[in-house]
């Protein structure tokens, strides 16, 4: 009985504390629960009347409701004198424990060359474009001068794409290089075109240091009347330059593409011996970054851009190729075996 009384009193105390918001509530709240005349002082006094087997019981369970009234009261008056909120008070904030690290994202070494390389070429007015990775086989080889069985296919090793067209006889595949942007956008664009395409590209090859089945190439095309090799030679050596840095050495020479005419390979002189010899250029003094040419007559006549009035250049690069170079990295596979060790150096 007597418990039951005391419990009651105990959760209605506690209920109206949690109410009080200033120091004149409290004090009333001391007097009602705590003072000479309040129901717990009179159970505490009257111990002595109850029957000796809930005598100690009650008298435990009264004394330990007083102590917890005692600190309750306390420790609201400090609150109230601190004015804060008790929640708030409760969340204490020790500014004083070790911080909680956050962990920093990095862009990938390749998405930083590719945004170095995108930011050379806009600057000198190309527009960055993309096209798909999965692609027809028209316009990975056909539409570029590489109709079946043209031997140059064989450059190319391709990954092709098993599936059922409603055509029947649409062949796809993950596209070999970023050449048949060119022709998507010349389909759709009227010159004059200046243009970027950066991109994946899929290569049906084992792998090794210097091989991977997926890199990066970019892309570029420009077509507009009377556009010279001379055009293409000023747009990569100032390219070269802005890249690897002003002393650069830039070598034209001829190479072959289906889809250009004349064709050429241009290498740098190599970063690590200046043109020297060492192992990196396999003793040449020269590193080859990228494939290019004159866009074949016959390729902008696919695209019904009349050869006889418009000519143009393309080019297209390796991008893995060059923080390799720069930063010494003796294996592609790096790039995408997802290695922190590896990519948190950048
Ligand atoms: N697409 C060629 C390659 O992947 C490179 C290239 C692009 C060459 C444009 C000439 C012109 O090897």
């Amino acid at each position: 009985m007597v418990l039951n009384q005391i419990e009651e009193l105990a959760s209605r105390a506690f209920d109206e504390l949690g109410k009080v918001t200033n120091s004149r509530e409290l004090e009333a709240w001391r007097v009602h629960y705590l003072g000479r005349k309040s129901n717990l002082t009179q159970i505490l006094r009257s111990l002595a009347t109850l029957p000796l087997g809930e005598r100690c019981g009650v008298g435990a369970r009264a004394n330990e409701v007083k102590e917890a009234f005692e600190a309750s009261l306390a420790e609201k008056k400090k609150s109230l004198e601190q004015g804060l909120p008790l929640s708030l008070q409760r969340e204490s904030l020790d500014v004083t424990l070790p911080g909680q690290q956050v962990l920093l994202g990095r862009l990938h070494p390749t998405t930083q060359i590719l945004d170095e390389i995108c930011d050379i070429f806009s600057g000198m007015g190309f527009q960055v474009v993309e096209g798909p990775e999965a692609e027809w086989e028209y316009y990975n080889f056909e539409a570029l001068n590489m109709p079946v069985d043209h031997p140059a296919r064989d450059m190319f090793a391709t990954l092709w794409i098993d599936f059922e067209t409603e055509a029947g006889d649409r062949p796809m595949l993950l596209r070999t290089h970023t050449s048949p942007v060119q022709i998507r956008v010349m389909e759709k664009s009227h010159p004059p075109i200046r243009v970027i395409a950066p991109g994946r590209v899929y290569r049906y090859e084992a792998t090794d240091a210097t091989h991977e089945w997926m890199f990066y190439q970019v892309e570029g095309l420009a077509v507009d009347k009377n556009i010279t090799l001379a055009d293409l030679k000023g747009t990569l050596f100032e390219f070269a330059r802005r890249l690897f840095g002003g002393g650069r050495k830039v070598r034209f020479r001829c190479d072959y593409f289906p889809f250009v005419e004349p064709g050429v390979e241009v290498a740098i002189d190599c970063l690590v011996c200046g043109g020297a010899g060492c192992r990196l250029c396999g003793n040449s003094g020269w590193i080859e970054i990228l494939g290019a040419g004159m866009v074949h007559p016959e390729v902008l006549r696919r695209v019904d851009i009349d050869p006889e009035v418009y000519s143009g250049f393309a080019f297209g690069m390796g991008v893995e190729r060059i923080p390799m170079l720069r930063y010494g990295i003796d294996d592609i596979r790096l790039f995408y075996s997802n290695d922190l060790r590896f990519l948190r150096q950048f």
